[in-house]
């Protein structure tokens, strides 16, 4: 398994590329199943997860065909074309590597009237249950089975009714799920108390680029009037703000500064503000995000929470941040249980974190120091970069593939800010 190999010390400075949103674009594949006609995604990030769902989509008979690209661009273009779908299985051994596979329920009921998927199991971050997904396509007039390790869908042979739910938690993969398959119902559906996140509206302008009709796109009250197809669409996948926020982290903690290019500061108003009270300076600049250290770093004191509230995706990078900052910063976890996989890796570089329950209190030191560390999840991985590059001596960073997930040629974007940083294989 690879590594990467981080000298740290060096202040970070220079333009870096912000590649499309990976929690985007795993929602916009699937739509793919919505209709016989091709599906053109720019914007791809060359992600492991991106590759993930692809071989799962072609398992089901869509064909995926990716422009030719330079191998020193970021970002792919994907065509895919479900003329004909061969299977409504997700199978265990594709699902169990990647959760968001769950994402094609929703969409291939709606498409083909029934749909089969492997429970997806829970994670490193918290057991993720999909009751959520289950009970709004219920709603919408679906019948589930469980059996066997499988989620079962069917679709009541006029296809879906549609109808109305309110989700009792936020949740965006339900949300998702709900919308792919209300935009093919024969009637009308609503959706109250949905998740808002830029995600779910990148999924909308999508649907509704296709030909859906829906109403209160940006809201927590989402009307969807089915209608009886859909056709095929060229869409750009928007901006990663969970990447932009871990660039800004990387290059404040080295007191240095950095140009996100083609970030969206009005996707990442929690995330900007977070950075303010920390000392980070953060100003929309032409085609990007400009931050940089301005002062010593302060504590923060916040709690994730669902869109537009501090995003939990960024918990684990903020927290390396605030490892180097000038006094005690408290932060609290609501949305997953098991958050704070970082904690004892960052520890280990000489952090002063304590954890009790969903609190974590971040004591800042002043020197960080390198160490061999092992990535558990997809975040807390981030969080041990950020950490390393703030370090001093060498941080070895074991398990890379966690990080291969949702960051596109990490160690290339941050080279090109100037860090120490190799990724060695044979680990
Ligand atoms: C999405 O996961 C993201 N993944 C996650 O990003 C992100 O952390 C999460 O949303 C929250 O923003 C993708 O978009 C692929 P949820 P999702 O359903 O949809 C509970 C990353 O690092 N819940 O909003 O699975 C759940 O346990 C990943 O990029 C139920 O109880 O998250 C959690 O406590 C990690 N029942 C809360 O809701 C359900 O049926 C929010 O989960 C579904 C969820």
């Amino acid at each position: 398994m690879d590594k990467i190999i981080i000298h740290g010390g060096v202040r970070l400075a220079g333009t870096v590329p912000v590649s499309g949103a990976k929690n985007a674009a795993l929602t916009l594949l699937p739509c793919a199943l919505l209709t016989d006609e091709p599906l053109t995604l720019r914007n791809l990030p060359r992600l492991a997860d991106i590759d993930s769902f692809q071989h799962l989509l072609n398992q089901f008979g869509v064909s995926t065909m990716i422009a030719g690209s330079r191998p020193e661009d970021f970002g792919r273009v994907m065509t895919l074309a479900a003329t004909r779908i061969t299977s409504t299985v997700a199978p265990y051994e594709l699902v169990r590597k990647m959760r968001a596979s769950i994402l094609v329920l929703g969409p291939m009921l709606a498409r083909m009237g029934e749909a089969k998927v492997s429970l997806p199991g829970g994670c490193a971050i918290g057991n993720r249950p999909i009751d959520l997904h289950l009970k709004v396509l219920e709603a919408f007039g679906a019948t589930i089975e469980l059996a066997a390790g499988y989620v079962r869908a069917i679709a009541p042979d006029g296809g879906l009714p549609g109808g109305d739910y309110s989700f009792p938690v936020v949740s965006v993969g339900a949300t998702e799920n709900a919308l792919m398959a209300a935009v093919l119902a024969s009637g009308t559906s609503t959706l109250h108390n949905a998740a808002r996140e830029p995600e779910i509206v990148d999924l909308c302008n999508l649907l509704v680029a296709m030909g859906a009709q829906i109403e209160g796109i940006g809201g927590s009250d989402l009307t969807i009037h089915g209608v009886h197809r859909l056709h095929g669409a060229t869409y750009m996948v928007m901006p990663d703000r969970i990447e932009a926020g871990s660039y800004a982290c990387a290059a404040a903690i080295t007191g240095g500064e950095a140009l996100l290019m083609g970030a969206r500061i009005e996707d990442m108003a929690a995330t900007v503000q977070a950075l303010r009270d920390a000392g980070v300076l953060c100003e929309a600049r032409p085609g990007g995000l400009y931050v940089a250290a301005d002062g010593p770093i302060q504590p923060v004191t916040l709690s994730t929470a669902p869109y537009p509230g501090f995003a939990t995706d960024m918990q684990a990078q903020l927290m390396a941040l605030l490892c180097r900052a000038e006094g005690a910063s408290v932060l609290t976890e609501t949305i997953f249980e098991n958050r704070y996989m970082h904690v004892p890796e960052l520890n280990r570089m000489s952090a002063h974190i304590e954890t009790k329950g969903r609190t974590a209190i971040v004591h800042g030191v002043k020197q960080l120091i390198g160490a061999d560390v092992m990535a558990t999840d997809l975040r807390a991985s981030m969080s041990l970069v950020i950490a390393g590059l703030a370090s001093s001596g060498e941080t070895q960073v074991h398990r890379l593939y966690h990080l291969d997930r949702g960051y596109e040629r990490l160690e290339e974007k941050l080279a090109l800010l100037g860090a120490d940083i190799e990724r060695v294989g044979g680990d």
